[in-house]
């Protein structure tokens, strides 16, 4: 661990996503309905976007609803929905006046209009913030993601926009949901569960990853703080020889 907590800040991840996960397990160890973890799990993301410009995070990603997610009950479904559209409601003055630009990713066909409308008014309301980026991954799939982007490119190329020879790996990118974005530093999943449950798989191709046993809804600032001193001190090598 490097001495100087400042410096180890400064040399910091710049983008920090999150899978959200334990909400579930939460709820359950209360005894309470899996709802109940998820109302205590979007209280808990108002802190985490706080600390971000004090630990030098200039983009968080969260993911909040994947496209496998869709499987679950339709009480937990449609308390999923709702919960997002009064969080939206709720939350979209304070990230306005906080400099909290918010964007979402992931595919907006199969979510209902009042809430893909709410999702449009709040990233009109911040676009001219740039204190913190805040993405909201909302019926997000990494797949899913490839594969619509693919379906654009190959639009392009069927209209002569792009040649085939022309395509390379700067290019996908470009037809991502996260194409203004750039790649996360470090991934953080909570609950203990290690695996990335198909979040941004093209982008974490060299991510630093943390899988912490906290469940979401007791994770806090400080805990990211921690978690942000730790990739400081870890060395990126990106397939290279250490230097
Ligand atoms: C994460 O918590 C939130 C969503 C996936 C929407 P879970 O609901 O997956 O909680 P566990 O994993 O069942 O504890
Ligand atoms: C990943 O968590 C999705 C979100 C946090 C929104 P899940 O709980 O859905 O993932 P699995 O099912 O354990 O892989
Ligand atoms: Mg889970």
């Amino acid at each position: 661990m490097p001495k100087d907590p400042d410096n180890a800040l400064q040399a910091g991840p710049r983008h920090v996503a999150i899978i959200m996960d334990g909400n579930g397990r939460w709820a359950q160890a209360r005894g309470r309905p899996r709802l109940f973890g998820h109302h205590a799990g979007a209280r808990r993301v108002r802190e985490v976007v706080e600390a971000c410009p004090r630990l030098g995070i200039k983009y968080l990603t969260i993911f909040a609803f994947s496209t496998e997610n869709w499987k679950r009950t339709q009480v937990e479904v449609a308390g999923l929905m709702s919960l997002f559209r009064r969080y939206i409601v709720k939350e979209t003055n304070t990230l306005k006046n906080n400099g909290i630009r918010v964007r979402f990713i992931g595919d907006r066909v199969r979510l209902d209009a009042k809430l893909t409308e709410l999702m449009d008014t709040l990233e009109r309301e911040t676009q001219d913030n740039d204190l913190v980026h805040l993405t909201v991954a909302l019926n997000y799939g990494g797949r899913d993601e490839v594969a619509r982007a693919t379906k654009r490119l190959a639009r392009d190329v069927a209209e002569g926009v792009l040649r085939p020879e022309d395509v390379d790996e700067e290019t996908l990118p470009k037809y991502l949901d996260t194409r203004v974005l750039p790649d996360p530093d470090l991934v953080i999943r909570t609950s203990g569960e290690a695996r990335i449950s198909n979040f941004l798989l093209w982008q974490s191709a060299y991510s630093e990853y943390e899988f912490i046993d906290t469940l979401w809804p007791d994770f806090t600032a400080a805990e990211l703080e921690r978690l942000c001193l730790n990739y400081g001190s870890r060395e990126r090598r990106f397939g290279a020889v250490p230097a």
